[in-house]
């Protein structure tokens, strides 16, 4: 789940049409059954991609996901619009070494430092640590430090971000994290509200979360069911702008001595004109 995809998807969801689907060779997947990778099989860095292989609603290899196996896997599992989706497909497709000609990508072709994976994930190490796509346990349990209440909330969930991404820029020398990572970031904050959660309120449980995060699996067995209404793509934006506007150790702005309107401020070059452009 990308952000920025869904940003773009505001502008070019009504250029294109519901793509059509064909019987043959597109997996049917299963709330129920459940299977983690085998030896064959591969997986990558996003959760959810993760899950919706291992129970079947996508190729449970990971490979060969061309866009209408993608469509009808999260539409059937998660109840996703198939033109949202048509986006974050087109923006995944680079991940695959053949592209411009390619037509599909294998989940570990997400692997890729700084293309779609970045670092100080919630659940994953940096990639100068070590492994950047494997579910860690031990980052897991720091983001988990900040969900300190049964219902997880916009506060808990962009604290946990920030407090990773602090992690990250105190320990790894590589750290990077630009703003195009922080459209993606916000993307995945938001994707536990829009799956398992409450989008009006911004709320979601915190053992749904958890158990999808630790187990790479629906949390079925938790209670939890697909969403009977179609994400809809006003839903995504709201949140990516709520919890955009939480991700922040700032608690508001304060207006300008005097205006209270900024441009007025600067232009008259006092010597806090600068912080007026905070
Ligand atoms: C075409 C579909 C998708 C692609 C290509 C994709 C790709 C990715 C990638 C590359 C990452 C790794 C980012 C990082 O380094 O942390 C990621 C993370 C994530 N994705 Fe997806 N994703 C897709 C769909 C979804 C959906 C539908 C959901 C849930 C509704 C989801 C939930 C998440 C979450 C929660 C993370 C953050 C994991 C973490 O920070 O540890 N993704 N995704
Ligand atoms: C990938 O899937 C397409 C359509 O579902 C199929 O035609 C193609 O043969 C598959 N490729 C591989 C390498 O399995
Ligand atoms: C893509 O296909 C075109 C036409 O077949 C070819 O000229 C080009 O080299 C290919 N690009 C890559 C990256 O494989
Ligand atoms: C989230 O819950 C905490 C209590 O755990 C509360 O202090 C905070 O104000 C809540 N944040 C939001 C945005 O509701
Ligand atoms: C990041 O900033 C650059 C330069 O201001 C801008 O061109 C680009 O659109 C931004 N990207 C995102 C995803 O906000
Ligand atoms: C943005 O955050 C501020 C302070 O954290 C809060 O008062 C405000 O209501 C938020 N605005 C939106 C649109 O969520």
């Amino acid at each position: 789940m990308k952000a920025a995809l869904f940003y773009y998807a505001t502008l070019l969801t009504a250029a294109f049409a519901h793509p059509g689907h064909h019987k043959a060779h597109v997996p049917t997947g299963s709330f129920i059954e459940w299977a983690p990778a085998g030896p064959n099989d591969v997986r990558g860095p996003c959760p959810m991609m993760n899950t919706l292989a291992n129970h079947g609603f996508l190729p449970h290899d990971g490979k060969n996901l061309t866009q209408e196996v993608v469509t009808k896997g999260l539409g059937d599992a998660l109840n996703f619009d198939a033109a949202l989706i048509q986006v974050m497909f087109k923006q995944a497709l680079p991940a695959n070494p053949d592209f411009p000609n390619a037509s599909f990508f294998d989940l570990n072709m997400l692997n890729t430092h700084n293309l779609l994976e970045h670092d100080a994930s919630l659940s994953r190490l940096d990639a100068y640590f070590g492994n950047n796509h494997v579910f860690n346990q031990q980052v897991f349990d720091q983001t988990k430090q900040y969900w300190v209440s049964p219902t997880i909330n916009a506060s808990h969930i962009t604290n946990s971000k920030l407090a990773r991404m602090l992690q990250s820029k105190a320990s790894n020398p590589t750290y990077k994290f630009t703003n195009t990572t922080e459209a993606f970031s916000i993307g995945e904050i938001l994707a536990p509200f829009i799956a398992f959660g409450d989008v009006e309120m911004v709320t979601v449980a915190r053992n749904l979360v958890i158990y999808f995060f630790e187990n790479e699996r629906l949390p079925v067995k938790l209670g939890w069911s697909r969403k009977t209404n179609a994400v809809a793509l006003t839903d995504i934006l709201d949140l990516a702008a709520k919890l955009s506007n939480a991700s922040t150790l700032f608690t508001g702005v304060s207006p300008l001595p005097g205006t209270g309107k900024r441009d007025v401020a600067i232009s008259q070059r006092d010597v806090h004109a600068a912080f007026g452009l905070l």
